[in-house]
């Protein structure tokens, strides 16, 4: 019997004092069954945050040196190492509290996306915030990256990376994206929001840039 999944709920910025990153390879992802993996990620990288704060709670000598860290956690940009990150692969790092998705996507995932515009809502990102410099179909400054905040634009759960298309319990036309199970929302490998599901608009890409071909960072000006 298929197991029910309890959706995890984005409930706001957290003032957690630490970066978390967790990767995804895209290799470990079974082809056809629900995936919960990154959620499990997720909330491991929360419990890890907890831990985080107990131990600043219990040094202050050492909380001292983290202005970095307090200001991070207020919202100041913070930066990916992108050169461990393999193609297909997905990593979620934490920004103003918030989990973040970055893809780097394989040319397969950049052809696919080209063919399924009259299945979106919103496929050239007219009513979805992202910065003027990912206004394009990929939603993205550079074609195999993709910087995405998980958080759906529904009721704000975190949606699920499910890169296989034809997944059975999605339909066969899914050619590999995001898959809210909350209430059944999709988006495709740029974040572009399905027809007809409750999420109205795409998700939100956040404001960054790459300051080189292997650092990226989040939070940032991206004309600057
Ligand atoms: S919160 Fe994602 S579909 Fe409702």
């Amino acid at each position: 019997m298929a197991r029910e999944r309890q959706p995890q709920l984005y409930r706001g910025p957290q003032r957690s004092t630490a970066l978390k990153e967790t990767t995804v390879p895209n290799s470990t992802i079974p082809a056809d069954s629900p995936d919960d993996s990154d959620r499990r990620l997720w909330l491991g990288a929360a419990t890890a945050a907890g831990g985080a704060g107990l131990v600043a709670t219990a040094v202050p000598f050492v909380a001292s040196f983290a202005p970095s860290e307090k200001a991070r956690a207020l919202g100041a940009p913070v930066d990916v190492e992108l050169g461990s990150l393999r193609s297909g692969e997905l990593r979620t790092v934490e920004w103003r509290g918030k989990p973040v998705f970055v893809l780097r996507r394989t040319p397969e995932m950049i052809d696919a996306l080209a063919r399924h515009d009259t299945l979106l809502a919103d496929p050239r990102s007219r009513r979805s915030e992202q910065p003027d410099t990912a206004r394009n179909a990929l939603r993205s400054s550079r074609p195999d990256l993709a910087v995405i905040e998980a958080v759906c634009t529904h009721l704000g759960c975190v949606p699920t990376f499910r890169p296989t298309p034809g997944s059975p319990d999605i339909g066969a036309q899914w050619p590999g994206g995001f898959y809210c199970p909350c209430h059944g929302s999709k988006f495709d490998l740029a974040g572009r929001v399905f027809k007809n599901v409750p999420a109205p608009t795409n998700l939100t890409v956040p404001p960054h840039r790459f300051l080189s071909e292997t650092v990226l960072l989040i939070g940032a000006d991206p004309t600057a």
